[in-house]
This record gives structure tokens, C-alpha cells and sequence, in this order.
């Protein structure tokens, strides 16, 4: 990673240089290599199944298919974004089951556990969910967040997107039987952030984080405490 280090050795990371982008065939090999190489106990922990994986190969497969396949479309239509560092992919935001005109579910994973906690959610979060919400015509965004995950769960918070409850879940690779907290983001919310940000510094990626925690208390309802 061409992050500078802090004294402790961990990455110091410029936020400005932080953006999101298609996925592309290139980033194929990082994401398969966090999905089936991640350290034993890491995918469990988030709440993944394991088994519900596709094999490697196909996986890949599938991704590259993906990408080859929407490069013949006028507009893009990939559910997924990857999330690049001065230029290179770290991460990537992906938005599924989704109902075109509606809604999608949304997730995130910075591959790289160096580059975690440097406050990149808070720039590509909203970045990616409008994207998502012009590129589907959503109404709205849902996050489904296993309850253990305490880490998007403070990022939801943060951003100010507002808990709506709890649900158990099982959707997609998740693990059946999964207690998870839901947050929804609307398209007005995601709208008025995006200009909130825009007119406090039209060049800076940085006030993301402040425009949007501004709402953060307004966000959580009691029943998601
Ligand atoms: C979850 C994830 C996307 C968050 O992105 P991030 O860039 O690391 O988050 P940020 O640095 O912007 O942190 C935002 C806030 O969340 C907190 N946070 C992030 N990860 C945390 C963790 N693991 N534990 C506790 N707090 C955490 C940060 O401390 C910060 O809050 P603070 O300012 O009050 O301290 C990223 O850490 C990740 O990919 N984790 C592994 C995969 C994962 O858990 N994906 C979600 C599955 S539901």
C-alpha cells in the first residue's frame, strides 16, 4: 500500500485521495483473495457463511463476466463499486438483492485491515450510495448489519443514516438466523447530503464527515440504542 506510515508504523491516509469507481476485471484477484483468504475465523466473525460462497473460480469468473458484460452498455449498470486509494483498489461497495426503481441492500469491505479505521467510510459511503441511488432510480438504500459488526454499525451512526430496526436475516452469504440492525437511506437523505456537502467545500472530500454527522443523534431511534 503507497500509504505514508505514522510512528506506529500503521498507514497515515490523505481522505482526498480516497474516491470510488466501477469495479473493473483488474480488481478481481484482491476481492477473491479477501472473500477465500481472508484470516481463518474472519468472514464467520461478520456474520458470512462460508458455505454459501461460490467456489473460487466461479466467483472470479462471475465478476470478470460482470464486467466484460456491462462494458457493452451504453451506461454502466455494475452493483459494484471499488473503493481506490491513490489510484489503487482497497475496497469495494456493493449493493445487493437489489430492485431496480426501488431498492438494494448495501455492503462495504476494505480489503486491506491497514487501511481500516483511517475514516475512508465516511467519504465512500455516501459517495457510492448516490451513485447506486442514480444508477437504479432508488427510492431507497437499506443496510442490514449483523448486530456483532460493531464497526458498520458506528459508521451508519456517524453518517446520520437512521436505524429502523432490527430483523433477522439470511439473505444472500449471509449466515440464516442473523440477528441485524436496518438503516435506511432515503433518496431525499442521500440528495441533501450530497448538496450539503457540495456547498460547504466544493473541493474537499473531507467534510463529508461533518456535514453528515450533523443528523447522527436525529439518526438513531430508541429502539436502536
Ligand atoms: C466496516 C468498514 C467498511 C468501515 O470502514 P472504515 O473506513 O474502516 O470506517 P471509518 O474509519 O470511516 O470509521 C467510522 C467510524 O466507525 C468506527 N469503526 C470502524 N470500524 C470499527 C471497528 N471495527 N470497531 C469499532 N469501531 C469501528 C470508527 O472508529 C469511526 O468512529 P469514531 O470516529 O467514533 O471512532 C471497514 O472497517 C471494513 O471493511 N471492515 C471489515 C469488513 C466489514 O466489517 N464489513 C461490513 C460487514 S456488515
Amino acid at each position: 500500500m503507497s500509504a505514508e506510515a505514522d510512528a506506529l508504523g500503521s498507514p497515515v491516509v490523505d481522505l482526498q485521495l480516497v474516491t470510488v469507481r466501477d469495479l473493473s476485471e483488474e480488481d478481481v484477484n484482491e476481492v477473491t483473495e479477501y472473500w477465500y483468504h481472508s484470516p481463518p475465523g474472519f468472514i464467520e466473525a461478520m456474520g458470512i457463511d462460508p458455505k454459501k460462497l461460490l467456489p473460487e473460480p466461479e466467483f472470479a469468473r462471475y465478476l470478470i463476466e460482470k464486467c466484460t458484460a456491462n462494458k457493452l452498455l451504453a451506461a454502466s449498470k455494475l452493483n459494484t463499486l471499488t473503493i481506490t486509494y491513490k489510484g489503487k483498489a482497497i475496497g469495494s461497495h456493493t449493493i445487493d438483492p437489489l430492485v431496480e426503481g426501488d431498492h438494494g441492500i448495501f455492503h462495504a469491505h476494505i480489503w486491506n485491515p491497514e487501511m481500516r479505521r483511517k475514516g475512508i467510510a465516511m467519504i465512500t459511503y455516501p459517495k457510492a450510495c448516490w451513485i447506486f441511488m442514480e444508477r437504479f432510480d432508488l427510492k431507497r438504500i437499506l443496510f442490514k448489519t449483523p448486530m456483532q459488526n460493531i464497526g458498520p454499525i458506528r459508521v451508519k451512526e456517524k453518517l446520520g443514516i437512521r436505524c429502523i430496526g432490527e430483523e433477522t436475516v439470511g439473505f444472500g452469504i449471509v449466515r440464516d438466523g442473523t440477528l441485524a440492525k436496518v438503516f435506511e437511506l432515503t433518496r431525499a437523505e442521500a440528495a441533501l447530503r450530497v448538496k450539503a456537502h457540495r456547498s460547504e467545500n466544493p473541493n474537499s472530500n473531507r467534510s463529508n464527515a461533518s456535514a453528515l454527522s450533523r443528523c447522527s443523534e436525529l439518526a438513531i431511534s430508541p429502539s436502536c440504542r
